[in-house]
């Protein structure tokens, strides 16, 4: 828990602060009366003796947390079960309990238990040394001279909340199978999640869990098109979309992105053209990766009533919706209208917002239980291979308790955005850069610059540095390279030295 942080609840004030004593420490919630000193209730969830206090200013009875392996949780259990009888037996004068009644008491003690989850997301301090002996692809696929600024998974640590989830699951050996999808909460959180976001009501009855976005894209396409069907994918696009149409044997309806003065606008004119009768699906990627677009709601109209005209089925990918700057909103698909959402399939995860892609856990959610049925018919369950239990609960508490270091970490982002604008626009202004108004990859076009071939190729070569290759995109990529800038100011500065110095600068 980083700083203090309080919040008043009519006449009672919620105070929540990170606290060291002896060799013990962890985060403190204090209750009282809002504006004065006294204390009616004090949470001390420390590491090795977690207890609470009730009136800790007069009779001080303390007890133990000890009914769960997680004190918070703990807490916010009883806080949620009876916050004005623990408040009563504590002395507060009934005015107090009183006020209570006026607030969105849920809504609130959900906002204490994220903050006494989080800590501080030390973005900028991000230790080389400790990166390079990560193992994941991103870290490991090239020598240590080269740094990797590729794969799309950022270089900041996962949010404490993560973190302690993770921690409780492996300390107390508990991995084991999970239970029942249903059963493990995450499609009601999910759809919780979906409201408080972004206003859009999912209906968890109708979530699948996948082990992985890409997944539910080549499944999606066998389940509902046939071999030689037309799908639409607007290019450049991340590339397994690509691959995805190519290898169960559809047919590419390319919808080219074009230039619209400062950005890459989505050609819905160009669109309308290219549906022919054999057209039954679109891949909708939003926000879109490599280009960081937001579709406005305008665009969005225009594309449903081009689906609704065409009676195309959709999936929408939204895994990166939580990554949306200033100014931008991101609109699920699947909330245009109910005739919108009953031919939309819409998947997403946690694995990009709140960087947790190696446990595998991402959800396909279904407008119409006819598509879901079908979806399953196809690929039951066990021929999709099962959910592990860590990506399922690290889901969870992300959806849940992340919001503290997103909004850390979003902002960051935003400035890297304008630090690569302003630092390519010094040191390469050749390179063209649209900046995104989500993600944190910047689709950079290196046509105007002196380079025989792959210009991703050229900066691994002479400059020592790694980055996605354009070409693989599609839509006429290939002079662009995508550089991943989640990464801290000084690790993203030497990123773009390197490129400098590959051109001799
Ligand atoms: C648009 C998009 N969809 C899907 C993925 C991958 O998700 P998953 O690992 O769940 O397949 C990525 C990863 O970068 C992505 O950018």
């Amino acid at each position: 828990m980083g700083g203090e942080w309080t919040d008043r609840l009519g006449e009672v004030e919620l105070r929540i602060e990170s606290r060291r004593l002896g060799d013990d420490g962890g985060p403190t919630l204090r209750v009282g009366p809002a504006g004065r000193g006294l204390e009616w209730l004090r949470f001390d969830c420390f590491d090795k003796n977690p207890h609470w206090h009730l009136d800790p200013t007069g009779r001080d009875e303390v007890q133990p947390l000890v009914g769960s392996p997680d004190p918070i949780s703990e807490v916010f259990g009883m806080l949620r079960s009876d916050l004005p009888g623990l408040l009563e037996r504590a002395g507060a004068p009934s005015t107090a309990l009183a006020s209570l009644r006026s607030t969105d008491l849920a809504r609130r003690l959900l906002e204490a238990e994220r903050r006494m989850r989080h800590r501080p997301a030390c973005l900028d301090e991000l230790d080389i040394h400790r990166l390079r002996q990560r193992r994941s692809a991103k870290w490991h696929l090239h020598p240590d001279d080269i740094l990797p600024a590729w794969v799309a998974e950022m270089d900041f640590p996962v949010a404490a909340s993560i973190q302690d989830e993770l921690r409780r699951f492996v300390e107390s050996s508990d991995l084991g199978y999970p239970l029942e999808s249903e059963d493990t909460g995450l499609p009601r959180v999910f759809s919780e999640r979906m409201q408080e976001r972004f206003d859009w009501s999912p209906d968890p009855r109708r979530v699948e869990l996948l082990s992985e976005v890409v997944q539910g894209l080549f499944i999606a396409l066998e389940a509902f098109t046939e071999k030689g069907e037309g799908a639409i994918v607007q290019t450049p696009i991340y590339p397994p979309f690509l691959a995805a149409v190519a290898e169960t044997g559809r047919r590419l309806v390319e919808n080219r992105m074009i230039r619209g003065g400062e950005r890459l606008e989505f050609d819905l004119d160009g669109l309308a053209d290219r549906i022919d009768p054999g057209t039954r699906i679109l891949l909708l990627c939003n926000p879109h990766n490599p280009s960081g677009r937001v579709m406005t709601q305008e665009e969005l109209d225009r594309l449903a009533a081009l689906v609704l005209e065409h009676d195309l089925l959709v999936v929408s990918d939204e895994i990166h919706a939580d990554l949306v700057f200033e100014g931008r909103r991101h609109i699920p698909f699947a909330s245009l209208g109910p005739e919108i959402a009953r031919r939309t399939i819409t998947l997403t995860s946690t694995s990009k917002a709140f960087n947790i892609p190696g446990l595998r856990c991402a959800i396909a959610h279904f407008g119409d239980a006819r598509l879901q049925a079908r979806f399953n018919q196809l690929h039951p369950v066990h021929t999709r291979g099962g959910i592990g239990l860590l990506g399922i609960y690290a889901s969870i508490a992300a959806w849940r308790w992340g919001q503290p270091w997103l909004d850390e970490v979003v902002p960051y982002l935003q400035a890297n955005r304008d630090f690569v604008r302003e630092r390519l626009a010094e040191r390469i202004p050749e390179i063209g850069f649209d900046a995104p108004e989500s993600t944190y990859l910047a689709w950079l076009d290196c046509a105007a610059l002196p380079i025989e071939g792959s210009p991703a190729s050229f900066f691994l070569r002479n400059g020592g540095i790694a980055l996605s290759g354009g070409r693989r995109f599609g839509g006429g990529g290939d002079q662009h390279v995508r550089l991943n800038f989640a990464t801290s100011r000084p690790i993203l500065s030497e990123a773009i030295d390197r490129m400098a110095k590959a051109l001799g600068r």
